[in-house]
């Protein structure tokens, strides 16, 4: 859609900015904390860039009150953040930790002294390691009940303070990543178990959902997201099927069960026939229709175009976690679509295609097929960024990425999209999981590399005062 003018962002809306646990965090075993599954995978060899892992990461732990101040002084209207499970129960279960509880309280205490809004995510991938080895964490329905006791602790606790809240982190991806490509722990390649896993983190989603209504009625919850809009290569029919297959395959598969507690019918049948239809037991149905969320977390990233792929056709290959430019392969899935590059984009240095309207085209698919308001959780420039001497870091690629992409949100709100907020992906820089130091998202730059955590000095990058004036006026002002 043209507009003559555009609708401005709402007096509420929630410019924010966002982080997790474990990537910024650092003391992995400090305060009784118990060890994650990423504590112990990164450790084993060959499994990240460098063999970066996030034992002290940006040492947030330490400095959150140096970083809370920092969103002050941007003028942050929110900051969505996670808690790490095994902080609060070292074991995953039983015995809850005191002190981990404790730095929470105080992060959020600060972040109210400041004015700005927590939004907490229960689960960012750090399922306590002591879960994995008691029954294969997610691959259990175990897990249902203990992720429920997590949760209940965690509304009774901050519920009377934080009211917005995100469940699962980017299920799609750990799960893919994970039981997929095998790159996440626990580093599996089995389809079967992957589907079985992923039934069961939607199960336990909505138990959770179910519990917040409970204790935090007045508050708001919804799963993020990660949704990559799927594109057509071109308008060969063939080409649309396979369009279809990916959007159905990619997103539908998550984002139906979220918010209708429902599986696509066709991708079932697809699964079924090759043998990696979850199995359901009595009672899954109506827990998954019971788990209905407020919103719908979107974090976004990048499209997805694709094209028809027979049954003999190409498979997984490799993503590029060096940031040499070129190194990721196009992966498919046999009979259903390939991706393929698009050639009316440009692309990051890992690249990731750079798309400001397909996020537009996301949330007006999120709004028109769920009708469902949108809280974009995530979105973001990972580069190099380059200190330069005088503590100066010009990042205006950044400041053009999330310019576009903001641009195109406010065309998403004229077009009639709920959006309730915009997080950022990230406040300072932070470990990005597989890709090591390098690959840098933040506003605040950490003076730390792969090599040497030097002084984890905190320096304002050019697009910190940027946003800082978006937030400011509300939206992007005219030049
Ligand atoms: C999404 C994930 O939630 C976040 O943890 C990650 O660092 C960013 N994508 C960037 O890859």
């Amino acid at each position: 859609m043209e507009h003559r003018q555009l609708r401005p962002f709402p007096h509420t809306f929630l410019w924010g900015s966002a982080s997790a646990a474990y990537q910024v965090e650092g003391a992995w075993n400090e305060d009784g904390k118990g060890p994650s599954v990423w504590d112990r995978y990164t450790k084993l060899e060959g499994t990240t860039y460098k063999g970066t892992n996030g034992d002290v990461a940006v040492d947030h732990y330490h400095r959150y009150q140096e970083d809370v101040q920092l969103m002050a002084e941007m003028g942050l209207k929110a900051y969505r953040f996670s808690i790490a499970w095994s902080r609060i129960y070292p074991q995953g279960r039983g015995e809850v930790n005191e002190q981990g509880l404790q730095f929470y309280d105080n992060l959020i205490n600060e972040l109210l002294k400041h004015g700005i809004e927590p939004i907490v995510t229960i689960y960012h991938w750090d399922v306590p390691q002591a879960l994995m080895d008691a029954y294969g964490a997610w691959e259990s329905r175990e897990i249902i009940k203990d992720f429920d006791a997590y949760c209940v602790t965690l509304f009774k606790r901050y519920g009377d303070r934080v009211k917005i809240w995100v469940t699962l982190n980017e299920q799609n991806v750990f799960i893919g990543l994970g039981y997929r490509l095998g790159i996440h722990p626990p580093g599996v390649k089995d389809l079967k178990r992957m589907y079985q896993a992923n039934h069961i983190a939607n199960l336990a989603n909505a138990r959770a959902i179910q519990s917040f209504r409970r204790y935090v009625p007045d508050g708001k919850i919804g799963p993020s997201f990660a949704y990559g809009p799927v594109y057509p290569y071109d308008c060969q029919p063939e080409t649309i099927l396979a369009f279809e297959n990916a959007e159905e395959l990619n997103n539908h598969w998550w984002m139906d069960v979220y918010a209708w507690g429902q599986y696509p019918s066709l991708m079932w049948s697809y699964l079924e026939r090759e043998g990696f239809a979850p199995e359901l037991a009595d009672g899954d149905s109506e827990l998954l229709q019971a788990g209905k969320p407020d919103f719908m977390g979107v974090n976004y990233y990048r499209t997805t175009t694709v094209a028809h792929n027979p049954l003999d056709g190409i498979g997984e290959g490799t993503m590029n976690t060096t940031g040499k430019k070129g190194t990721s392969q196009d992966t498919g899935v046999p009979g259903l679509f390939r991706t393929i590059r698009n050639p009316h984009l440009e692309a990051t240095n890992w690249d990731w295609e750079i798309d400001p309207i397909g996020l537009r085209v996301g949330l007006r698919r999120i709004a028109n097929r769920y009708g469902l308001p949108v809280l974009i959780t995530e979105n973001g420039l990972g580069e190099f960024d380059h200190l330069e001497d005088g503590d100066v870091i010009q990042d205006d690629y950044r400041i053009a990425y999330l310019r576009s992409h903001i641009e195109q949100i406010q065309g998403a709100i004229s077009d009639g999209v709920d959006v309730i907020g915009y997080c950022t992906w990230s406040f300072t820089d932070l470990l990005s999981w597989l890709n090591g130091y390098q690959k840098r998202y933040g506003f605040v730059y950490v003076n730390r590399d792969e090599e040497s955590e030097k002084d984890l000095r905190r320096i304002k990058k050019k697009s910190f005062y940027w946003y800082q004036g978006v937030i400011k006026a509300n939206g992007i002002q005219k030049e």
